[in-house]
This record gives structure tokens, C-alpha cells and sequence, in this order.
């Protein structure tokens, strides 16, 4: 149950739910406030200036609030927004039939961007540089190269792996702004505005029981507010309390530290299975029946972030918060290294 209940919040971001969720302004969007900051500033210099937004690169784990932040930079400079994503531009056509629609000062959305192709990547340099497009039509010898010219656009991109966004790709982004999880207070603001958004009632401790629990992420807090909301409609009153939330959340067997079946499944593997580690990420993956880059984008940084693992030169390696979680004594022979 907590498996698919997960799947769920990182496969399914675009529910109607979700979007009735997004805010649609800056003074809306609660935390991250460097990223924030700093992109509202761009807005302002930009719209001051009569000129269009530069290119922006978001990255960070999912659910954190990039897409939302595209829509509201689009939102505040008053100006139209397509979304696509990596691996739904398959040919240089398709980016051309993309591109061409654009009026001056639009945004391009490409989510996923670290999964575009190379050969599109070329093609993307000269358009956000020179706001150009070459493209070969025709093959054989009738095949000839024809120049496009595009109004001045702005590309968002985003992506949870920036480690693979290549040097010329990111080099052409004007502003690159990484996310970080969420704290509680920031999440417990997000789960009070959702939760009145729609209609259900929650105490300060409820906001707080949830957030606590959330991973770091609005989307995770979310899915877990909706689940509670519904908990408590058909156990108790309607209302949320800190232990009717409480009370929600072990029936989805998300304990005390937000982590769910997968990420403890994670830790059991690492602590007993390759004892401690050091171990790679793909036989850590296939250990727990998990595709690795949903392991390494998805459950490795927030345990990373929490200190239960940590990355080495050599693999992934056990901390003293995994054992601890676990409830399983460091090895002698371990404890060395660990302190
Ligand atoms: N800073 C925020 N304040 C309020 N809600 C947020 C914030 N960031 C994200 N959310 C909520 O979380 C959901 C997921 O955000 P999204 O932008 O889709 O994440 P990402 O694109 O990074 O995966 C959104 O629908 C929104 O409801
Ligand atoms: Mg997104």
C-alpha cells in the first residue's frame, strides 16, 4: 500500500488535485526563498527593461516545486508558457514545430531536459543563443539547410539529475537555481493553505504531525494531507488533529521520520544484505527491486540529506542513523570509521 501510495507522488504530478494546489503567484509560493528571491528579481529587471526573461535552469529531487515556479514565472511576466518535456522531442522537426509557435518573450517549458538527445541539443544551442534555427529538410542530394528565425523566447528547463545536463547545455542558461527540501515550518505553511483550499479542517499540530513526515516535499505533504483528510472523514470527525494524523499515517506505514517502505527497504539492504556497504548504486537497486535512477534521484538525496547514507568515491555507505533506525548494533570493526 505504501509502495503504490508513493508510486503515485512522483508519477502522477499533473492530477487535477495537484494543479488546484499550485500556486499561481510568487508571494504564494512558500520557501525556497534564495531560488525565489533571486527569480523575482529577474522578473522585475526584466520587465523594467521591456526586455524577455533569460533562460532559467531549476533542478532538485521531484515534488519540490519546479513546474510550479515555471508557471509562475510565466504568470508574473504576463506571457504564455509551453510545456514538453526531454524525451518527448524526438526528432529536430519536433522542436521546430515547438519553437515556431512561440511569440516573442513565450516560455518553453522542457521538463526532464537532462533526457533530451544529443542531436536535439544541438540544435537548441543556436535557439537560445542566437534565436535561430538550422534545420536540414529534404535528404540525398536535394538536402539543404534552412534558417529559421525565432522571436526571443525563454527556455525553462528543468531536471532532477543536473549532474548529467552537459557543460555547453548548462553554460546557456542564464540563471541556474537548485532546489533544496523543504523545512517543517515551510511544508506545515503548505499543508495550512492546502488544506484550506480544499475545505478541510487541521490544527497546528496536525499541519506540523504531517509535515514532519513529508520527506521535505510539498508534493509528498500533499498526497499526505489528502490521505489524512480522508482518514479522518470516515474514522473520526473530519477534523485533523496531530494524532488523528499520527494515526493516518502508520496505516501507510510512514514512520516518525517521513521515510516509507522503499527508503527503509534501501537502508535494510545497505546495513545487512552488502553489510554497510560500500556498495554501487545499481546492485543497491536491483537488491530492492527498484529501478536505479528512481533509487539515486528519488530516495538516495533525502536520505543522504537526513544523514541515514552517505555517497563515497566507492559506493554508498551505511551511517550511524541507519543502524540506529534499524535498531542493529554497528559492527566493532565499523564504528572506527563512522565517528
Ligand atoms: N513552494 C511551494 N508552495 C506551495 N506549494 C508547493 C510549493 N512547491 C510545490 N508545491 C506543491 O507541490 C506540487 C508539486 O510541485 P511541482 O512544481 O509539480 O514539483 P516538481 O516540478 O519540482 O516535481 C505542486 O502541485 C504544488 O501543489
Ligand atoms: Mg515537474
Amino acid at each position: 500500500m505504501a509502495e503504490n501510495f508513493y508510486q503515485e507522488t512522483v508519477e502522477a504530478p499533473k492530477t487535477a488535485f495537484d494543479l488546484s494546489l499550485r500556486p499561481p503567484l510568487f508571494s504564494e509560493f512558500q520557501g525556497q526563498t534564495r531560488v525565489r528571491e533571486r527569480l523575482e528579481l529577474m522578473v522585475q529587471a526584466a520587465k523594467k527593461r521591456g526586455d524577455v526573461l533569460e533562460h532559467v535552469l531549476l533542478s532538485g529531487p521531484p515534488g519540490l516545486g519546479k513546474t510550479t515556479l515555471a508557471f509562475i514565472l510565466a504568470n508574473s511576466m504576463g506571457v504564455n508558457i509551453r510545456t514538453t518535456s526531454g524525451p518527448m522531442i524526438e526528432k529536430a522537426g519536433d522542436l521546430a514545430g515547438i519553437l515556431t509557435t512561440l511569440e516573442r518573450g513565450d516560455i518553453l517549458f522542457i521538463d526532464e531536459i537532462h533526457r533530451l538527445q544529443a542531436a536535439i541539443e544541438e540544435y537548441l544551442y543556436p535557439a537560445m543563443e542566437d534565436f535561430r534555427l538550422d534545420i536540414i529538410i529534404d535528404q540525398g542530394p536535394n538536402a539543404r539547410s534552412v534558417r529559421l528565425n525565432l522571436p526571443k523566447f525563454t527556455l525553462i528547463g528543468a531536471t532532477t539529475r543536473a549532474g548529467l545536463i552537459s557543460a555547453p547545455l548548462r553554460s546557456r542558461f542564464g540563471m541556474t537555481s537548485r532546489f533544496d527540501y523543504y523545512g517543517i515550518e515551510d511544508l506545515s505553511q503548505i499543508i495550512r493553505r492546502s488544506a484550506g483550499l480544499i475545505g478541510v479542517g487541521i490544527d497546528q499540530e496536525g499541519c506540523d504531525e504531517i509535515a514532519s513526515r513529508a520527506r521535505g516535499t510539498p508534493r509528498v505533504a500533499n498526497n499526505l494531507l489528502r490521505w489524512v483528510r480522508d482518514y479522518a472523514q470516515v474514522k473520526s470527525s473530519g477534523y485533523i488533529t496531530k494524532l488523528v494524523a499520527d494515526k493516518a499515517l502508520e496505516m501507510l506505514d510512514i514512520d516518525r521520520d517521513g521515510l516509507d517502505e522503499m527508503d527503509k527497504r534501501i537502508l535494510e539492504a545497505l546495513v545487512v544484505r552488502f553489510q554497510g556497504g560500500p556498495v554501487g548504486i545499481t546492485s543497491l537497486a536491483v537488491s530492492v527491486g527498484e529501478d536505479s535512477a528512481t533509487v539515486e534521484e528519488v530516495n538516495e538525496p533525502y536520505l543522504i540529506q537526513e544523514g541515514f547514507i552517505k555517497r563515497t568515491a566507492q559506493g554508498r555507505v551505511a551511517m550511524p542513523k541507519a543502524y540506529e533506525k534499524l535498531a542493529i548494533k554497528i559492527p566493532l570493526h565499523r564504528q572506527g570509521e563512522l565517528f
